[in-house]
């Protein structure tokens, strides 16, 4: 969603705060702004990228060492400079930028309203800046730091907020509810962020704030306080991302050089966890809620998008080697349907970022009725891991590119090995079987790096549809979410339609669609659905559709009956989607991009979703 960006030191805060929006152009990048304080505030706002506020404000004051910044991702308001943040209060004494959604923005305004205040944007960010305003002219003796609370104390919803001061302008002042924000600690000065990505150039000395917290900063002071104004013990973490890592490394685009890092993206999900020699796989995040985990009942997997399509994979091999019962479900229907918890239930709730605001409400849920919950993320320190009992870090680093890719795989490697790690803890793996699934998993990112190899195939391929309309993606058995991922995969960086589908349902409708401008991927390596598969290619053909298949290395049947193959290394059923869904992002990556879209920045969307 939005990127909130500040800084207050002793260094000049503009390079800072223009850098750092760069870093987090990928959270939301419809307009941008930021705020100087030298003194006076200095606000420069536009609509569009920050390359386009950069040449914005190319010619003005740029002096001040505090400062904040913010890229939008519109919710109240359409996408121009009014509406993009920060926003001031009408009477000019605080500037506020700000993450999130206040629900009850509404019913404030018209209050508002009614006290003499006129609004100049339709944002629910100007609600908040003027009801600190208003709280703190009724009584200016109760100071900035109670006003922003007092103001807190009437918002309903999500926020992560900076907020600064004309009247005292030697501090800022962060708060959260629902919506990330780090504080990075330097020396004589502090970092603000909705991500580390901007901070780590800087220091590696993080603060994380938690809900209903708020930070009271200066150049040499941090006072950290719950929006009840008790007193915290400010905890100081070590951060472990080097700058490399956010950057696109000599890549045309971010998501490129993710997808080719998959490979050491999945060695690093096993570094310590997987062991070939031990014949061993063991996941120390789960440590205590194995006791639980080895007596559910029941698996309730939850999340959204790509981290939805990698908890279908989940239930596959969770019961077909652990043996314990599983339902998916799509984070945003479960927290809304009172769906039936009940203690002996395990919930895995799946996330790249660790922040999607659907996925953490359903967690709070499945906590409330009781439920165990393990996180499976991404990113160390959001907000889900800080939420679950238990969890697994992907450990894929930092995923910059809209479109997820790496961290799709290192959540389905993460599945995996908890699938057999259960399965061999409960007795349905026997010591042979477990041997050669380790082996398997293990030979993963070799093999990845033999389709990787293809990619020029790919994109030579990728021409001949840079103008489809349509696109149908058919699996069957655990490839099915392999189809969905990559029908989701060309939708959202190409704005191709593209459906996915398991393959034996096709003749129950989709089948229609068909006709010679239809192209069908089918990933149709071999599998005990081989045959079946085979079968509905010969569907496809019939009807003239053109057949894209992803097969097994050196399958000769499909090759003589498909129009373009793609071969991916023979491997077991159990890790076939972590091979088969590598050419299917480099497909979409390539028709992108052949199509001029924004790969990394794809039209409406935002890399984490902290709103509803
Ligand atoms: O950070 P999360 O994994 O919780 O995000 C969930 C979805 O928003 C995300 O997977 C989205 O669908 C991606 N754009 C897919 O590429």
């Amino acid at each position: 969603m939005c990127g909130i960006v500040g800084y207050i030191g002793n260094k000049d805060a503009y390079p800072i705060l223009i850098n750092g929006l760069k870093r987090l152009e990928y959270r939301g990048y419809d307009s941008a702004g930021i705020a100087l304080i030298n003194g006076e505030t200095r606000t420069y706002k536009c609509k569009g990228k920050v390359s386009d506020l950069e040449n914005f404000v190319a010619n003005q004051d740029k002096s001040g060492n505090i400062g904040m910044g913010h890229t939008r991702w519109a919710t109240h308001g359409e996408p121009n400079d009014v509406n993009a943040h920060p926003h001031i209060s009408l009477h000019g004494h605080f500037t506020v930028i700000h993450n999130g959604i206040i629900e009850n923005y509404d019913v404030l305004k018209r209050d508002l309203i009614k006290n003499g205040y006129s609004f100049k944007s339709e944002t629910d960010t100007e609600v908040l800046a003027n009801l600190i305003e208003y709280i703190y002219l009724k009584d200016e003796k109760i100071g900035v730091e109670t006003a922003v609370r007092l103001a807190l104390g009437k918002v309903i919803g999500a926020y992560g907020i900076l907020v600064a001061a004309k009247q005292e302008n030697n501090f800022l002042i962060a708060a959260r509810k629902g919506s990330p924000l780090v504080i990075g600690v330097g020396e004589g000065e502090y970092y603000f962020a909705s991500d580390a990505t901007p901070i780590v150039e800087h220091t590696k000395s993080v603060i994380y704030l938690d809900d209903d917290h708020m930070a009271i900063v200066e150049k040499n002071n941090l006072m950290l306080k719950t929006i009840h104004n008790d007193l915290l013990e400010p905890e100081v973490k070590q951060i472990d991302i080097n700058i490399e890592a956010i950057e696109k490394g000599g890549y045309d685009h971010f998501m490129l050089k993710e997808i080719f890092e998959q490979p050491s993206a999945i060695r690093d999900t096993f570094r310590g966890r997987v062991s070939e020699r031990h014949n061993r796989i063991y996941l120390g995040g789960l440590h205590t809620a194995l006791p639980k985990i080895n007596v559910a009942k029941r698996i309730i997997i939850i999340g959204c998008g790509t981290s939805w399509h990698a908890g279908l994979v989940g239930e596959y091999l969770l019961e077909e080697y652990a043996r314990i019962p599983v339902e998916v479900e799509y984070a945003s229907e479960f927290r809304y349907r009172n769906p039936i918890i009940n203690e002996d239930d395990v919930v895995i709730a799946i996330s790249q970022s660790g922040e999607t605001a659907d996925t953490l409400a359903a967690i709070k849920l499945a906590k409330e009725k009781g439920a165990t919950v393990v996180g499976v993320c991404n990113v160390v320190g959001s907000s889900i891991p800080r939420e679950t009992h238990a969890g697994v870090y992907t450990h894929a680093g930092p995923e910059i590119g809209v479109a997820s890719t790496k961290a799709f795989t290192a959540q389905v490697t993460v599945l995996t090995m908890m699938a057999l790690m259960l399965g061999r803890e409960r007795g349905n793996i026997k010591a042979d079987l477990y041997l050669q699934m380790i082996k398997a998993l293990s030979a993963v990112p070799e093999k990845i790096e033999v389709i990787l190899k293809q990619a020029d195939l790919i994109k030579e391929l990728s021409a001949q549809f840079t103008n489809a309309h349509n696109f149908i993606y058919l699996g069957r058995g655990v490839l099915f979410p392999v189809a969905l991922e990559g029908a989701l995969k060309l939708k959202e960086i190409s704005y191709i339609h593209a459906e996915g589908y398991p393959a034996a349902e096709m003749k129950h409708g989709p089948i229609a669609l068909i006709d010679e401008k239809m192209p069908v991927v089918v990933i149709a390596t071999k599998d005990k659905s081989y045959e079946k598969v085979v079968s509905n290619i010969q569907e496809v053909k019939a009807r003239k559709g053109i057949v894209i298949a992803i097969v097994t290395q050196g399958d000769h049947v499909i090759r003589n009956l498909a129009d373009y193959v793609i071969e991916v290394p023979d491997s077991h059923e159990a890790v076939a989607p972590l091979l088969t869904v590598i050419p299917l992002q480099l497909l979409s990556y390539y028709i992108a991009v052949a199509r001029g879209c924004n790969v990394d920045q794809p039209r409406n969307l935002a890399k984490s979703v902290t709103v509803e």
